[in-house]
């Protein structure tokens, strides 16, 4: 783990993660139910977001990551991923009024320039306008993907290897760590998954090596405060060992230090 950012490191005492990470899934399963299309899921969809941003900042959540749309995505029907982009353009121009109100600060994460121009710079606008506020920092991963964010550190760290101003031997997990997506946040904690399947698809691969799993079969517009509360139970009841044992933890302490870096 990296010493640059001492603040970054997990607690493996934390009983309320610093961070959590939640892909939304079942938008589709939602609205098939209920023979409405799927689009009105992923507008039920956004009502869930809104309630679950409520409840990460009364808990004291401090960062939370939403998967809104994985570099995957584009290979559903044309249909489906215009409405979608269009429902970020209504929920960004609406929902960010909102945040900036309750001191959230908005950040996008992924391949930005996979948008249309209308919609990164609306992007751009909403994380200026949020960018002073020092409430829950709310990160939307929004054409993004675990294997592009590994890949765009590594082409960086090959740019400046190529410049001569690092040797390839000079590459280690700290460097790699400070090219990634949220490399200036403190990791994620806690990943839920809403929806009843139990993969990552693709999400923060890299960021999660640490991370408590939590799996639920509640499709996400259903998602309320009472799942977020199980899912924060959960975590507090497990014991984070990060490659040391059950006694060295109940001594304190931090994740990092000399003995562990980056193995078990
Ligand atoms: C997965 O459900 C959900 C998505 C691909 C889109 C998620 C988008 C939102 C919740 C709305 C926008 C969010 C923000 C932050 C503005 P699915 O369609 O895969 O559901 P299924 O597995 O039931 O088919």
């Amino acid at each position: 783990m990296s010493d640059a950012h001492p603040d970054n490191q997990p607690d493996a005492n934390a009983k309320v993660p610093r961070h959590v990470a939640i892909i939304m899934d079942g938008n589709g399963r939602w609205a098939e139910r209920r023979h409405m299309p799927r689009f009105a899921g992923h507008k039920a969809g956004v009502d869930a977001v809104r309630r679950v941003v409520e409840v990460a900042g009364k808990r004291g959540i401090e960062v939370l990551t939403l998967f809104a749309f994985s570099s995957e995505n584009w290979r559903r029907p044309k249909k489906e991923v215009g409405l979608l982009m269009d429902l970020f353009m209504v929920a960004l121009e609406r929902e960010v009024r909102r945040l900036n109100k309750n001191n959230v600060r908005l950040r996008i994460i992924g391949n930005i320039a996979g948008f249309s121009e209308k919609l990164q710079k609306r992007i751009h606008k909403a994380q200026q306008l949020t960018a002073g506020n020092t409430g829950l920092v709310l990160v939307v991963a929004a054409n993004y993907g675990g294997r592009w964010d590994i890949t765009q550190a590594a082409r960086q760290l090959a740019r400046r290897v190529e410049a001569g101003e690092i040797r390839a031997d000079d590459i280690d997990a700290e460097m790699m760590d400070s090219c990634m997506c949220l490399h200036d946040l403190p990791e994620p904690d806690l990943f839920i998954r809403s929806g009843g399947e139990m993969r990552i698809s693709n999400f923060l691969l890299w960021q999660l090596a640490y991370c408590e799993m939590y799996f639920t079969d509640i499709l996400w517009p259903d998602f309320n405060e009472g799942v977020i509360d199980d899912a924060l139970e959960s975590f507090s009841r497990r014991q984070r060992r990060f490659g040391r044992t059950g006694q060295q933890v109940e001594q304190g302490g931090k994740a990092g230090g000399a003995e562990g870096d980056d193995d078990a």
